[in-house]
């Protein structure tokens, strides 16, 4: 089957062109491309293709809390924000330490076709920090784990983290840490500031984070190795970041965009579905992480989609699961924060959500360019559309978004994965049901 995409400004440049797709492949591109007879056609005057967004950072819950997301849904979701990859992190039930989860996680992925479901592996057994997982096996195995992290956890002991580093050096695959040192974030469940010391919450310090983002650099340094920073937080962290990459330390970072939009004013209203972590910072850190991801200090975006059950979420602040849905509205942040006050243009979105990411991680066929003969992994987007983020309309299994009732800029109006629809007009387009 072949999909002729009409009308679209490729990385929102230039003229309007058509965009011919078949056998997986962008086959033809040109003004005025006649459509061959099974061709599928998707009108998209005015409209923008970019290169299928890449995650680096889902929460798809499955194994174990399938009553808050499973792959199937999560991979609905992320194909209606435009993702063509997503990497599934390991904090399930059973924890993904074995290559028995993780080519559960990958096959089930395949199954549902939506998206590519990449497994992240466990750095240590049950994310316990003490005892490495066996890595080459999983990276070895089906699921072909190319990134192991234990998130939500930090790898907090510096010999553990060490080793991991040099095994995944041999291995060629990424270690992703979350920095949190845990003995300075006991009990905290907001950012250590003024903010946090009115409302009476337990602070979370930046220290916690950046003191965990030098050391990894510098294990990183010594190690030969490379590193990667989840979900940067702090003004303190992107200075780190710029110091380990102007030493030329092998370090790439991540930002979400909760964490590019807002900032702990909105913890006032004791909301718990405000609480995540690393918890929202004040806006001058959201500020320097805007700048950091134009600058190209942090090297993309991820979701950190990390969906909750209501009665985890709608609880005293202090009780409330850390974590936010964030698949669906990605695009629609970034283009807010980024794209309207001319920090990125659509080539930097580009470069930001798809091919630093798909680099980063190593995936041959994402974040490719658009061009004949590369796979069609795509994502259109119309720029002039604005919508009105309801939790309840997500195709995740929660709605714990932080930005309900916002309206916001852009809308994904297809995805297509390997040159088969994958979303189309906000519905996802399972093969099997077409
Ligand atoms: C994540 C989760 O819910 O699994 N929560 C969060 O607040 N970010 C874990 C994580 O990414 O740290
Ligand atoms: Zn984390």
């Amino acid at each position: 089957m072949s999909v002729l995409i009409k009308g679209v400004r490729l990385y929102g440049e230039g003229e309007a062109v058509d965009v011919l797709v078949d056998d997986g492949q962008i086959a033809d591109i040109g003004a005025g491309l006649a459509a061959p007879d099974d061709a599928e056609v998707i009108e998209a005057a005015g409209q923008v293709l970019l290169p299928g967004f890449v995650d680096l950072h889902t929460h798809l819950r499955e194994p174990g809390r399938e009553d808050t997301e499973t792959i199937e849904s999560g991979s609905a979701a992320a194909a209606l924000g435009g993702y063509t990859a997503v990497f599934a992190m390991a904090n399930t039930s059973p924890v993904a330490d074995t290559s028995v989860v993780t080519d559960h996680v990958w096959h089930r992925g395949q199954q549902v076709g939506l998206v590519d479901v990449h497994p992240v592996g466990a750095v240590t057994v049950g994310l316990r920090g003490e005892q490495l997982t066996e890595m080459a096996l999983m990276a070895g195995s089906a699921g072909q784990v190319r990134m192991f992290s234990d998130d939500g956890k930090c790898v907090y002991d510096p010999l553990v983290m060490r080793r991991a580093l040099e095994y995944a050096t041999g291995l060629g695959v990424l270690i992703a840490q979350h920095a949190e040192e845990p003995r300075l974030t006991v009990d905290a469940v907001a950012h250590e500031g003024p903010t946090a010391a009115r409302l009476g919450l337990a602070g979370w310090p930046r220290v916690a984070e950046e003191s965990i983002v030098a050391r990894d650099a510098l294990l990183a340094r010594d190690a030969g190795a490379r590193v990667h920073i989840c979900h940067a937080s702090t003004a303190g962290t992107v200075e780190l970041l710029k110091w380990a990459k102007q030493q030329g330390i092998s370090v790439t970072a991540e930002v979400t965009p909760h964490h590019l939009l807002l900032d702990d004013s909105r913890l006032a209203s004791y909301d718990g579905v405000n609480r995540v972590t690393p918890p929202l910072r004040e806006a001058s850190d959201a500020a320097a992480l805007r700048q950091a991801l134009a600058d190209g200090v942090i090297d993309c975006v991820a979701t950190d989609h990390a969906p909750h059950a209501e009665h985890e979420k709608c609880v005293e602040f202090a009780q409330a699961r850390p974590g936010m849905l964030g698949l669906q509205t990605a695009l629609s942040v970034v283009v807010e924060t980024m794209v309207k006050p001319g920090l990125l243009s659509w080539r930097g979105v580009a470069a930001v959500m798809s091919e630093n990411p798909a680099r980063i991680v190593g995936l041959p066929d994402q974040g490719r360019p658009l061009e004949v003969g590369e796979p069609a992994n795509l994502t259109v987007v119309d720029p002039d559309t604005s919508w009105t983020v309801a939790g309840g309309e997500l195709a995740s299994k929660s709605a714990n978004t932080p930005f309900e009732a916002m309206v916001l800029p852009a809308t994904v109006t297809a995805t297509l994965l390997r040159g088969t629809i994958t979303a189309l007009d906000g519905k996802p387009v399972r093969t099997d049901t077409r």
